[in-house]
C-alpha cells in the first residue's frame, strides 16, 4: 500500500508517540502524507461495501451502524485524500461508491435508501461530487463506461431538486431535514439540511458563475438567519420545528454544521473579490467555532465535540462530525487567506491530539500478515483528542476524523504533490494574510455550558434527559417514537 512503506520516525519535539501512536512530525509533509496513509487505511478496513457478491444497492456503503450519509461523507474525504496526497490506492473504490449511489435520476436518491434519506444526507454525497468535479477527480474507470453524467451535473441535479423542496408552507421557508413525510424528522427545519444548500449553491456560484446559485445561497443563509439557525454570535444551533412555525430553536451546536456554513460563506467571500458582507459572516462564523476548541485548559486548540464529547455520549454519528469542521476550516483558509493563520493553529494542534488518540490495535489490519507489527495495526483511533491517548472508543467516524483533520494540514501547507492548480479551483496559493483573526480559547472546562433562556431549558443537555444514542435532541412532535427504531432513524426525543 502507499505510503506504509515509509513511515518514518523522525525526532523532533513535534512527534507524538506516546505507546505506538500513529507518528506525525507537522513539520513534514512526508510524515503528514504517511499518517494520513494510514489513516485511510483505517478507514477503508471498515468498508464492506466492494466483496464479492455485494448486493449492487449496497456497493458504496458502510456496514451497519452507519448510515448512508456517512458513507457519502467518506468518499468525500477519500477525494481529497487522493488530491492532496497523490495517493492512487482508492480512487477505483470511490469512483465505484459514487457511481453506485447515484440513483435513477443521477441526483443522489437511491429508492433503496428512502427510509434514510434527508436532504443533509443526500448533501454530503453531492459534496463529495462536488469536491469531485472541483479536483478533477477521475470519473468512471474504462471498463465501467462513461455513460453517467459529469461529477457537476450530478451536482445541477441535487440542487435542482432541493430547491423544488424548499418549504414556504412555514416558518416562510427553509428546507426541511427529511425529504419524505414517512421519515420521522419531516417536521425538523435543520441545520445541516439547510447549510448542505447553503454549501451546495455556494460552490456552486463560485465554480460556475451561474447568478442562480448565488441568489439562493443568499436566500438560505437570510432564511437562516431570520430564524435564528445563525446565532448574532455566528453560532450554528441545530434546528427547528415548523410545526411551531420555527418559533423555538434547537439550542445545540454541533461542529459539522458550523464547518457547513463556514466553508460556504468562504466561497461566497472568495467569490464576491472579498465583499465586506461575507468577510463580516465568514469571521463570525470562525470565531463562533471557538466553543468546539479547548476542551480543558490543558488541551488548549483540540478540536473536541462540545454537545457530546467530555462526557462520553456521542452517538455513531456524532462521532465523526470532527471530520466536517476540520475538513471546511482547511478548505476556508484555502479560499479566504486572511484566516489561514488561526486555522492552522487549531488544526495543527488537533492534529497532533488525534496521532495520540489513535493507537489502539486496529483488528484488521492485526490479521493481516502485511501490517501486522507495523504502526498501521496499532492506528485504530479513539474518539477524545484531547486526552491524547486512546479511549477505547473506536469506529469509522473517529478514523474518518483523524483522516481529514490530519490531511487538511497537506492543504494548509499546500503541499500536495498532485493538484495545485486544477481548473477553476486552486488548492493551493501563496497565503499572505492580510489580518489575523483571533479564535477566542474556550475558558470553561468540561462541559457543554446550557442555554441560559428559561424558555430554551428544555433543549438542555443533561444526563437525566439521556442524551444517549441518536443524533439530535428535539422535544415534540416525535413522541412515540422513543425507541430504538426512533434512534435507528436519526431521532431522539428528550423529555
Ligand atoms: C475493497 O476495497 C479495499 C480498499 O480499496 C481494498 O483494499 C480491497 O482489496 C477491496 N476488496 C475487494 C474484494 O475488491
Ligand atoms: C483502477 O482500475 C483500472 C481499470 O479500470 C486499472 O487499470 C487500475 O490499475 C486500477 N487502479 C488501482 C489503484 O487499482
Ligand atoms: C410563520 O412565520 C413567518 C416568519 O418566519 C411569518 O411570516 C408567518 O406569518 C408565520 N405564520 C404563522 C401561521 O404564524
Ligand atoms: C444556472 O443554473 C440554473 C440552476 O441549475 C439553471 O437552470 C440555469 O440554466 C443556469 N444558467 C446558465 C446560464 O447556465
Ligand atoms: C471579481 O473580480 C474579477 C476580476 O477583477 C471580476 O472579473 C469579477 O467580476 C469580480 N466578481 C465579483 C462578484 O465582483
Ligand atoms: C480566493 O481564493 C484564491 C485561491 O483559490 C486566493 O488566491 C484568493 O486570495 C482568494 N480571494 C480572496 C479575496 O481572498
Ligand atoms: C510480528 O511480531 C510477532 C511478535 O514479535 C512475531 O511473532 C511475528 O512473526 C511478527 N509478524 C510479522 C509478519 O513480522
Ligand atoms: C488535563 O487536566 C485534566 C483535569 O485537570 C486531567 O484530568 C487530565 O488528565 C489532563 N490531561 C492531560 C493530557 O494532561
Amino acid at each position: 500500500m502507499w505510503g506504509l512503506k515509509h513511515l518514518v520516525l523522525i525526532s523532533t519535539t513535534c512527534i507524538v508517540a506516546l505507546t505506538r501512536a500513529v507518528e506525525l512530525d507537522v513539520n513534514s509533509d512526508v510524515s503528514i502524507r504517511d499518517a494520513s496513509a494510514t489513516y485511510a487505511y483505517g478507514v477503508l478496513t471498515y468498508y464492506t461495501g466492494n466483496l464479492t457478491g455485494t448486493p449492487v444497492e449496497l456497493i458504496g456503503m458502510f456496514p451497519q451502524p452507519y448510515y448512508w450519509w456517512e458513507a457519502g461523507a467518506t468518499w468525500g474525504a477519500l477525494v481529497d485524500y487522493w488530491a492532496y496526497t497523490g495517493d492512487p490506492s482508492y480512487i477505483n473504490t470511490t469512483i465505484q461508491a459514487l457511481i453506485a449511489q447515484l440513483g435513477p435520476e443521477n441526483n443522489y436518491m437511491p429508492p433503496a435508501r428512502n427510509a434514510e434519506l434527508g436532504n443533509d444526507d443526500q448533501a454530503f454525497w453531492a459534496l463529495a461530487a462536488m469536491t469531485a468535479a472541483e479536483y478533477s477527480f477521475p470519473a468512471s474507470p474504462p471498463d465501467v463506461g462513461s455513460t453517467y453524467p459529469s461529477y457537476l451535473d450530478i451536482v445541477r441535479n441535487v440542487f435542482d431538486g432541493m430547491i423544488t423542496r424548499w418549504d414556504l408552507s412555514s416558518c416562510a421557508g427553509g428546507l426541511k431535514w427529511q425529504i419524505f413525510e414517512a421519515n420521522a424528522g419531516y417536521h425538523y427545519k435543520s441545520a445541516i439540511a439547510n447549510g448542505g444548500l447553503f454549501q451546495i449553491s455556494a460552490r456552486l456560484a463560485r465554480y460556475t458563475g451561474n447568478a442562480t446559485y448565488v441568489e439562493w445561497a443568499e436566500r438560505v443563509w437570510g432564511w437562516c438567519e431570520r430564524i435564528g439557525l445563525i446565532g448574532r454570535g455566528g453560532e450554528i444551533f441545530d434546528g427547528s420545528d415548523d410545526l411551531l412555525n420555527c418559533t423555538e430553536l434547537n439550542h445545540l451546536q454541533w461542529s459539522y454544521n458550523a464547518g457547513a456554513f463556514l466553508y460556504g460563506a468562504a466561497n461566497l467571500y472568495n467569490y464576491t473579490n472579498g465583499s465586506s458582507v461575507w468577510q463580516t459572516r465568514l469571521s463570525g462564523l470562525l470565531t463562533a467555532t471557538g466553543v468546539f476548541f479547548t476542551p480543558e485548559e490543558n488541551a488548549t486548540d483540540v478540536l473536541f465535540e462540545q454537545a457530546c464529547e467530555t462526557r462520553g455520549e456521542c452517538n455513531t454519528d456524532q462521532l465523526a462530525f470532527k471530520a466536517f469542521l476540520a475538513r471546511w476550516m482547511a478548505k476556508s483558509a484555502v479560499l479566504a487567506p486572511y484566516t489561514a493563520p488561526a486555522i492552522m493553529t487549531l488544526l495543527t494542534t488537533s492534529a497532533l491530539g488525534a496521532a495520540a488518540a489513535c493507537s489502539g490495535p486496529l483488528p484488521p489490519a492485526a490479521n493481516d500478515p502485511a501490517t501486522a507489527n507495523s504502526t498501521v495495526a496499532s492506528s485504530a483511533c479513539g474518539s477524545r483528542w484531547y486526552t491524547r491517548s486512546y479511549d477505547g472508543v473506536t469506529g469509522l467516524g473517529q478514523q474518518l476524523a483523524a483522516l481529514e483533520v490530519t490531511q487538511a494540514l497537506l492543504l494548509l501547507r499546500r503541499a500536495g504533490p498532485v493538484p495545485i492548480t486544477l481548473p477553476n479551483v486552486v488548492i493551493a496559493t501563496d497565503v499572505v494574510p492580510t489580518t489575523t483573526l483571533g479564535v477566542p480559547h474556550r475558558t470553561a472546562t468540561g462541559e457543554a455550558s446550557g442555554p441560559t433562556n428559561a424558555a430554551m431549558g428544555r433543549f438542555a443537555l443533561g444526563e437525566e434527559e439521556g442524551v444517549l444514542g441518536c443524533r439530535i435532541l428535539w422535544t415534540r412532535a416525535f413522541d412515540d417514537l422513543l425507541d430504538d427504531e426512533a434512534c435507528f432513524q436519526g431521532i431522539w426525543v428528550a423529555g
